[in-house]
């Protein structure tokens, strides 16, 4: 039948591993900054507020719940990146392993992903940037300010910063990626040292009362909290998508995906405590930038100042990472004949897919202007828990199917660890909201009917 028709698996590696292909210059600590340059964005700097009025100073669990899920996740990814090691993400192997229509299926998934992620951080970058320019007596008129609806009893209609940022990010991208490239890895060392900066000028105003008490809306509370921030540990994925440019696949990348969540659950837990310690957890209701609060309340104005600065360079690097991301999926699934061809056109000049990083920038950047970032937020989590919950599986598929292939890294405990993989995700799913579960299968809809009506019968299988 032909939506199980995979692609050569043998095949994909023997190209991967071929002289003369992509630089292969990468090591492990590159890829762990890489992750992290991935991950902490929104996650941190923003939805932490909301996550700490959900759990109260319990969200340093909901941050090591969210982890472990993640954890099991990226044992089953590092398997699989090690074993296929080629430029691409699950959308690739699963092409190669599942079969046409699941590939299709979990590609169409990371659209969603990436394409809302991007969306989502540009609102949480729009955020800290208000915070930030008011520091300097400015405002923007209100109505630009948020999505309609964002702000309970405010007329809104449109986030002109976070358009103007993903337009603006469009553009970077659209005419060549080695710049982006550079700027990321100084982004990245900054966005770190204001992290950092936070814990070391926010652990001296700790008030421990604050803590208590640890759990006030219960074990619900605190894994509803960890449903929002799971959206924090997105992005460990991007890990894998270099993976024809390590020096060292199969040692590296596990050790990339590894390295780069476990860095960031230590972060996490770390300033969560201080926030929480700082400022009572009630306080953070409709707070869109926490971090810099809770370091305003302790009269650390100027240090406040400088996080907004981070943030906003750190939510940058994140907005890249996926977009970068999200155009590449596209670029495959159009090569291979799933999406129109159109979207895989190389610009002669600039030699990036040009026409593909606008539409995208184009798409989503209206998304961020008009939408919420709570919904954003909780569609994007699904997207993720559900392809997680897709690659533990398949883990377990190719071990049946292709027990001869060259396993570098293995994961451990199969297949008790992919099964603990999709607990956790799923349980995670279920504490996010009905309307998040109806939007997500719409969108699942309608990818089915673009399989059925366009990808079959255009497929580069045929
Ligand atoms: N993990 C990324 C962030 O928190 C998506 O911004």
């Amino acid at each position: 039948m032909s939506i199980f028709r995979t692609k050569n698996l043998d095949d994909m590696i023997a190209v991967a591993r071929k002289p003369g292909g992509l630089a292969k210059v990468l090591g492990p600590m590159d890829l762990i900054l890489m992750g992290i340059g991935a991950i902490v964005g929104t996650g941190i700097f923003v939805l932490t507020g909301t996550g700490a009025v959900t759990a109260g100073p319990a969200l340093t669990l909901s941050f090591i719940v969210a982890a472990i899920a993640c954890g099991f996740a990226a044992l089953c990814y590092a398997e699989f990146a090690s074993t296929v090691p080629v430029a691409g993400s699950i959308y690739t192997y699963s092409y190669a392993t599942l079969g046409e229509l699941a590939a299709w299926m979990i590609g169409w998934d990371l659209l969603l992903e990436y394409g809302l992620a991007t969306s989502a951080v540009s609102v949480g970058w729009s955020g800290y940037f208000q915070s930030l320019i008011s520091g300097f007596g400015w405002q923007l008129p209100v109505e630009l300010t948020a999505a309609p609806g964002a702000l309970p009893g405010v007329h809104t209609i449109i986030n002109l910063p976070a358009l103007c940022i993903m337009l603006l990010l469009t553009a970077m991208l659209s005419i060549g990626v080695r710049e982006s490239a550079r700027m990321n890895n100084i982004m990245v060392v900054i966005k770190i040292g204001v992290v950092l900066l936070f814990i070391v000028v926010g652990a001296r105003h700790v008030t421990p009362a604050n803590w208590h008490p640890f759990m006030p809306f219960g074990v619900n509370g605190m894994l509803s909290a960890s449903a929002l921030v799971f959206f924090a540990f997105i992005g460990f994925d991007a890990v894998t998508s270099a993976a024809e440019e390590v020096k060292r696949p199969e040692r590296d990348l596990p050790i990339g995906i590894i390295g780069s969540l476990a860095a960031c659950t230590v972060l996490y837990v770390i300033v969560s405590a201080i926030m929480t310690g700082i400022v009572p957890f009630k306080e953070f209701l409709g707070i869109d930038h926490p971090v810099t609060l809770a370091l305003q309340k302790a009269g650390e104005n100027w240090f406040a100042g400088f996080v907004d600065l981070g943030a906003i360079l750190g939510m940058t690097t994140v907005i890249l990472v996926m977009a970068f991301g999200q155009t590449r999926i596209i670029f495959a699934m159009s090569r291979d004949g799933l999406l129109p061809a159109r979207l895989s056109k190389v610009h002669p000049r600039f030699q990036t897919p040009f026409f593909c990083t606008w539409l995208v920038g184009i798409v989503f950047g209206a998304l961020a202007a008009v939408v919420p970032l709570n919904v954003l937020n909780e569609l994007v989590n699904i997207g993720t828990l559900a392809a997680f919950s897709l690659v533990s599986i398949a883990i377990v598929i190719l071990r049946k199917k292709r027990p001869d292939l060259k396993r570098a890294f293995r994961c451990p405990g199969v297949p008790v660890v992919p099964a603990l993989a999709v607990i956790f995700c799923v349980t995670l799913m279920a504490y996010l909201s009905w309307f998040t579960w109806v939007a997500f299968g719409i969108w699942l809809a309608i990818g089915l009917v673009i399989y059925f009506g366009y990808a079959r019968k255009h497929s580069a299988l045929n």
